[in-house]
């Protein structure tokens, strides 16, 4: 076997190879496994013919909880243990901006979970568009807080606040509400809400914690998720105000997204299985083109072509289609990915 096993049960730990797991449409759909998801778990903690477990972690751009939560779920889908050491979300690498900006805005994801998140990630004074509507009811003639909703808002008096950013966290659950407290903040001077700039050019910034337009949820055919919104969000400010409207967007295909899991992986390795050597293959199985095999495609090219990218059938990307990014190898589920990666290797 190549490599120099590190640790033994029953099993050696592989120190040579690892893989990434994207999560909707390759792992989960709609919130239920996908079969041949627990079985690929099970291949990579031991039960295979090589006698071997492979270290992996896990890379999505999904999000609305904090990490611990959603790895708690994701253990229980999946019926194995998953750390937070071994798992990217959407929004984690904006916890690196929590000392950037004093007050937030923070939209999407379901009651108060995202202002929680922003909360642990050190973000000092996070705003919801619950809190701007409870404050003025007349910010969105259509939405009316339920009352529980209510109960949780924050309300203070706006006109004398800056907000200084805007993070979409996690998908809207009311795009229409949303998008106009996201555009009053981007006329607004200075992320005063009910002043307009005669500029356009003194809102905020506004970050997406990803950019996928379309995404594998349970529905047989794709959904629009955060891109969606922030394509329609740009389209917007332009009609209203001339202007063109410049946001960010994390996750993959990002770089950053793939550094940041490189150290991840790093780390992971070292703590749990005691390697303290980079793997000279990581597999990344996605199901999207457009984030999960250009991300690691380019990615690639700057890591001594040590990530390879795997592109399987079970989400957004479906059987006799041409992806726009070309996969090293594409399979029908992430159990064929992941022989696949064990195949190549032995
Ligand atoms: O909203 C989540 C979705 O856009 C993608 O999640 O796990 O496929 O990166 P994932
Ligand atoms: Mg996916």
């Amino acid at each position: 076997l190549p490599g120099t096993p590190t640790s033994t049960d029953e099993s050696s730990v592989s120190s040579d190879y690892a893989y990434a797991f994207d999560i909707d449409g390759v792992l989960i759909r709609g919130g239920r496994p996908i079969p041949e998801a627990i079985e690929a778990m099970k291949m990579l903690n031991g039960e295979n013919e090589y006698g071997v477990k492979v270290p992996y972690i896990f890379v999505t751009n999904g999000g609305g909880k904090t990490e611990a939560e959603r790895c708690l779920q994701l253990s229980q889908q999946l019926e194995i243990e998953v750390s937070p050491g071994q798992f990217i979300c959407g929004h984690t690498p904006m916890r690196e901006m929590a000392d950037a900006y004093k007050t937030v805005l923070v939209v999407g994801g379901e009651g108060e979970k995202c202002r929680h998140v922003a909360e642990g990630y050190g973000f000092k004074d996070v705003v919801t568009p619950g809190d701007i509507i409870k404050d003025n009811q007349d910010t969105t003639p259509f939405r009316k807080l339920t009352e529980s909703e209510y109960a949780d808002s924050r309300a203070r008096n706006f006109a004398e606040v800056e907000i200084e950013a805007i993070f979409v966290f996690a998908d809207s659950r009311d795009w229409a509400s949303d998008t106009q407290i996201i555009l009053d903040l981007l006329m607004s001077k200075n992320g005063r809400l009910g002043t307009r700039s005669d500029t356009f050019d003194e809102g905020p910034p506004v970050f997406f914690s990803h950019n996928d337009v379309v995404w594998s949820a349970s529905h047989d055919l794709t959904r629009i998720g955060m891109g969606a919104l922030r394509v329609s969000l740009e389209s917007m400010y332009e009609a209203i105000t001339g202007k063109q409207l410049k946001t960010t967007a994390f996750g993959k295909p990002q770089m950053g997204t793939f550094q940041f899991a490189t150290r991840l992986l790093q780390q992971w390795r070292k703590d749990t299985h005691g390697i303290d050597a980079p793997p000279s293959t990581v597999y990344f199985v996605g199901d999207t083109p457009e984030s999960d095999i250009r991300g690691t495609n380019e990615y690639n090219k700057t890591a001594d072509n040590q990530w390879y990218s795997i592109l399987v059938e079970t989400g957004v990307f479906q059987q006799g289609t041409t992806p726009r990014f070309t996969p090293k190898a594409t399979v029908n589920t992430v159990l064929d990915a992941v022989k696949h990666g064990m195949e190549r290797e032995y």
